[in-house]
């Protein structure tokens, strides 16, 4: 089989090492990859959003199968641009078409989605400019803290808390009619803060049955003891410790049964991953978001725990048999520590040499950032590596990848040594 990945951070890694492993597979390719994508593989230098490169690689290579990893080319609609040309859509995409794809496109449309299938959620309204006087005066009724959300995709910064009705106000102000956010704050969704503890749960599904994958936990701020700005995620951990089976009951039958019929209902065919970000709120579930791909650094915890052959899976997603497939998850604890670039989450330096790598031998590391110059593994972006290692205790586990993290060396390397630790 040949398997071609979209994508080139660490979750995309991880999809990569995984798939390496598989006895099925006959030839990998990474698109556009990295460094340590290609220790897995074939890096193809083709953009993530360049659909007539990857279609035109796709048939001269004779892909069997895509794993897009990002979100930007499924809402972008990737997978409708394959299965609509005859010449192209006997390759199984696993990521959902542009519609479903708009449970992570646009907050409204999940929100709204969610109402209509009774699933948990925080209570909210969405305004744009032409009702943002109404949106102010809704405002002001608003509980404290309040949460403010750009509808469309912004990177993972669309979302403010705001702490003051008056913080609120002028962000809202500043999102829908300065346009922060540029097109995607057009919308703004107010919605109710959750106290809780977060969690993420993934599904892989065919459109008619589903898998839930191994539990996770990220840690999104920047700072030690989860302050500061918000990252794409310092660390993660898997499994949760407090997502027991009661919790776990309660996940399946009032968000993921709902959300998989709900799909069917409405007619939006799907078939990859679904990540659920989710608060738990005194034992109770309530679904924040959903992303229509795997988590980055989740993947990496996630999918180093699965022992069995991940593309049996993949597989059962595109022949739309995924009921009769089965997968076995390692009892060993994982945990994973990024490793970022000087300043990361806002500007940060590039192009710094990367050492010691190869001294890392009781962790996985996943290359995130980095770039191949003059033969010499460089930094390339704000998250740089992924540092994961599977123990049978999360202190060891923990441990031994923070000890990892602090082996590897670049200017400005800044990674959190208290991933997990709050869970003990
Ligand atoms: P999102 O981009 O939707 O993942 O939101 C980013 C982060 O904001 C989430 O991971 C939560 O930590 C936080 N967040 C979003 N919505 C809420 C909410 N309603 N209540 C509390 N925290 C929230
Ligand atoms: N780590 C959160 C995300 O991938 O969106």
């Amino acid at each position: 089989m040949k398997i071609l990945i979209i994508g080139s951070g660490g979750r995309e890694s991880a999809f990569a090492y995984k798939i390496a492993q598989s006895s099925q597979l006959d030839k990998l390719f990474i698109a556009p990859g990295n460094p340590g994508t290609a220790q897995y593989g074939t890096n193809v230098p083709i953009n993530v959003n360049d659909f007539d490169g990857l279609a035109d690689f796709s048939k001269k290579e004779a892909v069997d199968i895509i794993v897009v990893g990002p979100e930007e080319p499924l809402v972008r609609g990737i997978h409708d641009f394959f299965s609509s040309q005859e010449d192209l859509k006997h390759i199984g995409v696993v990521g959902p078409k542009k519609a479903a794809a708009q449970l992570e496109g646009s907050k409204d449309f999940s929100k709204q989605f969610m109402i209509r299938h009774k699933i948990p959620t925080a209570s909210f309204a969405s305004f744009t400019k032409d009702n943002y006087e109404e949106g102010l005066k809704f405002l002001e009724q608003q509980k404290l803290p309040v949460v403010l959300k750009a509808d469309g995709l912004a990177a993972g910064k669309g979302v403010l808390i705001c702490e003051t009705l008056e913080d609120a106000k002028t962000s809202f102000k500043e999102m829908l009619l300065n346009k922060k956010f540029g097109e995607a704050s057009s919308t703004v969704v107010i919605e109710e803060f959750l106290k809780g503890i977060e969690l993420s749960v993934f599904v892989l599904t065919d459109g008619h049955s589903y898998k839930i994958l191994p539990t996770a936990k990220d840690y999104k701020r920047i700072g030690e003891g989860d302050t500061g700005l918000n990252t794409g995620g310092m660390g993660s951990i898997s499994p949760v410790p407090f997502a027991d089976p009661n919790l776990m009951k309660k996940i399946e039958n009032q968000i993921i049964k709902p959300t998989i019929d709900g799909l069917k209902e409405e007619r939006l065919p799907y078939k990859g991953f679904i990540f659920f970000g989710l608060m738990n709120v005194d034992g109770d579930p309530y679904l924040i978001e959903y992303n229509v791909r795997m988590g980055d650094p989740e993947a990496q915890s996630v999918l180093s725990r699965i022992d069995s052959d991940f593309v049996e899976l993949l597989e059962g997603v595109v022949q739309e048999d995924l009921e009769t497939r089965t997968y076995t998850v390692s009892p060993k604890i994982a945990a994973t520590v990024v490793c970022v670039s000087a300043g990361y989450p806002g500007e940060y330096t590039k192009g710094d040499g990367i050492d010691n790598i190869e001294n890392v031998e009781d962790s996985i590391v996943f290359h995130a950032g980095t770039a191949e110059k003059e033969g010499e593994i460089v930094t390339a972006g704000g998250r740089v590596l992924a540092v994961t290692s599977l123990q049978n205790t999360l202190f060891e586990a923990l441990q031994q990848s923070t000890a990892d993290a602090g082996r590897i060396f670049y200017k400005g390397k800044n990674f959190r040594k208290d991933i997990g630790f709050d869970l003990i």
